[in-house]
């Protein structure tokens, strides 16, 4: 027997502790959001939180994370950033056949939640390990800076926010006082980058 944490849950499952964690969701506890892809950790559908941390379940076995803290797609809403990541996916239509989003969503929140204002190459980097057969890697990318847009200056002090350096013109809050003394930094640098105007 076993317990695992999910989603804020104790769930006791008795399961051969070699069995991956991805089965243990998708079959035994009927969490099916989180998707079967590979089987390999080579294309990131099965990806799920533990601890905070972006892991590939398919490869996970259960005895691995006994007691720690799970996060599952069904889950990942409840939180700030997942929620604002779960908006934009819906505001900039990234999904297409849907198959690798719940993947996507997880790697995306977890980059958000360490590091609030990546920029492209950071995202690119971070999702790398996501495949899409659908290719909506330019969407993913684009939905994921919107969400870091919103939180760079609730979760950053004073600083130079990439995010707005290189979309100033999406950011709408370059050069203003966000509060006390902070002052985004970004308003010294030109308005118009890779083509974008004020
Ligand atoms: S199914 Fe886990 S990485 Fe592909
Ligand atoms: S949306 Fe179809 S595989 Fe990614």
């Amino acid at each position: 027997m076993q317990t695992l944490i999910i989603n804020g849950q104790s769930q006791q499952v008795d399961v051969a502790a070699d069995m991956p964690l991805l089965w243990v969701l998708r079959d035994v506890l009927g969490l099916t959001g989180t998707k079967y892809g590979c089987g390999i950790a080579q294309c990131g559908v099965c990806t799920v939180h533990l601890d905070g941390q972006p892991i590939r379940s398919c490869v996970t076995p259960i005895s691995a994370v006994a007691g720690r803290s799970i996060t599952t797609i069904e889950a990942i809403g409840e939180t700030a950033v997942g929620k604002a990541v779960q908006q934009a996916w819906l505001a900039h239509e990234v999904v297409q056949c849907g198959y690798c989003q719940s993947g996507q969503i997880m790697a995306a929140t977890a980059l958000l939640n360490s590091q609030p204002t990546p920029d492209d190459q950071a995202i690119d980097a971070a999702m790398a390990g996501n495949l899409c057969r659908c290719a909506t890697y330019t969407r993913i990318r684009t939905a994921t800076l919107r969400v870091a847009v919103q939180f760079c200056h609730v979760e950053m002090s004073l600083m130079v926010c990439q995010v707005s350096y290189l979309r100033s013109a999406e950011c709408g809050r370059v050069g203003k006082v966000l509060s006390g003394n902070q002052v985004c930094l970004a308003s010294k640098a030109p308005l118009s980058r890779r083509g974008m105007t004020a």
